[in-house]
């Protein structure tokens, strides 16, 4: 007769959780135990690679020999993560005998205890049992997973920060989170800066940002769109991280949203000072940049074996007699490896004249891609010497990224 499980969290800060063995289904366990705080000890006579460079980092023990009973000498919890059912159902009798919780991936009907299929979002853990069936488990936690990943609510379990942590005299504490939101297609906003966004009252949100987030959002949520913001370019900066003060100050949960990554030629290092010389928390969510991500949604790796060894992301917004300007073009055309240009289309003449006058050659394959990974995304192949040109000819716009070096044709087949 099978009863049913007792649901528990596991407090295993410190606490020695010892794993028998070393394939496939310990490496999935562990991250869990380490995330946990757990003291792990790992029994097993060889390790995957993955658990072998955690073992180098110091993070777990490692024994390098097959269990032996005083392996469990002060452990809190056993998981046995092998094949062979003589060698489990030893291991697993030692821990009964020492009353110690006994997970089995060999047999879960001879374990003590049983591991939930998990799906967290910040603070919640969702935890879920399938009666013995591991396959109804996952299918359940999907499901949920799927129903937090879309907002269930304003107020709901994914839609609010935990009311328990962060009040002040009874009303929430506000924060700031400044998020990067990727490079335009909505499905690259990382998993933690759209939980971000499903909890914001209020989102600051730059020209770059991809629309459809913002068309996901709650109704409620006050939408400031920081390009509209009047006064010239500085003061519009003065403006933005006084809203994002002002707003969390007042108690709201604000992400500032910000296109690509917040610290690649994103002012996020300001917001971030402002915020802090105001006292009001800040959180950093790195995005993926379209220094990065645009040549490859062209089929560009910005570096490849035997081709280019490093690849530097410059700023094109000054021309490079611009008195201002502080990127050595002279320099950067002496580099065998790639050059990421970001907002230098109105530039590119004077560019690529003075990286071509100062011994780059103007053969030298280049690629513009302008709005990549969005349905509108198009790329231009050219040369060095002729992209200037070609650019005007096909009158591509701003957003876009020039990509320079041997790179541009690596993956031409
Ligand atoms: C002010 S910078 C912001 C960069 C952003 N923080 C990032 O990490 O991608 C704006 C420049 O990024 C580049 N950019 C941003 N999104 C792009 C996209 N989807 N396609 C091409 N270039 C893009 C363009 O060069 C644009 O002029």
């Amino acid at each position: 007769m099978t009863s049913n499980p007792y649901p528990l969290g596991l407090r295993l800060h410190g606490r020695r959780v010892v794993v028998v063995g070393g394939g496939a289904v310990a490496t999935r366990r562990v991250p869990a135990l380490l995330d946990a705080g757990a003291d792990v000890l790992l029994v097993a006579p060889e390790l995957t690679p993955a658990l072998r460079a955690r073992v180098d980092a110091g993070r777990l023990h490692w024994v390098p020999r097959r269990f032996a009973p005083e392996d469990l000498d002060g452990a809190w919890l056993v998981h046995v993560a092998i094949d062979d059912p003589i060698a489990a159902a030893s291991v697993s009798a030692v821990a009964a005998e020492r009353r110690i919780f006994c997970v089995r991936a060999d047999d879960r009907t001879a374990a003590t205890a049983w591991t939930p299929a998990v799906t967290r979002h910040g603070p919640v853990t969702v935890a879920v049992f399938g009666g013995g069936d591991p396959r109804r488990a996952m299918t359940v936690r999907d499901a949920i997973r799927d129903l937090l990943a879309v907002r269930l609510a304003p107020g709901g379990i994914a839609g609010r920060p935990d009311p328990s942590t962060g009040m002040t005299g009874g009303r929430q504490a506000g924060r700031v989170a400044l998020v990067g939101a990727g490079p335009g297609d909505p499905e690259l906003i990382t998993v933690k800066g759209w939980r971000l966004l499903t909890e914001a009252d209020v989102v600051v949100a730059d020209r770059l940002v991809p629309g459809l987030l913002l068309d996901e959002l709650r109704p409620d949520v006050e939408l400031v769109d920081a390009s509209k913001i009047p006064y010239g370019p500085s003061r519009a900066q003065e403006e933005i991280n006084q809203i994002l003060v002002d707003r969390a100050l007042a108690g709201a949960v604000v992400v500032r949203l910000k296109g690509g990554d917040p610290y690649v030629f994103g002012r996020g290092g300001e917001e971030l000072l402002a915020c802090a010389a105001a006292g009001v928390p800040v959180t950093v969510v790195p995005g993926v940049t379209s220094s990065i991500a645009a040549p490859a949604a062209a089929g560009i790796p910005v570096t490849h074996r035997g081709v280019a060894h490093e690849f530097t992301v410059v700023s094109g917004h000054l021309a490079p007699d611009a008195p201002a300007s502080l990127v050595r073009w002279d320099a950067l055309a002496g580099l065998h490896g790639t050059l990421v240009i970001l907002m230098g289309l109105k530039n590119l003449a004077a560019i690529t004249a003075t990286l071509i006058a100062h011994g780059r050659s103007p053969q030298t394959p280049a690629a513009v891609v302008q709005e990549a990974t969005t349905g509108t995304q198009r790329v231009l192949r050219s040369t060095l010497g002729e992209v200037a040109a070609d650019l005007r000819a096909a009158d591509l716009r701003p957003p876009a990224v020039v990509v320079v070096g041997d790179v541009v044709g690596a993956l031409d087949g």
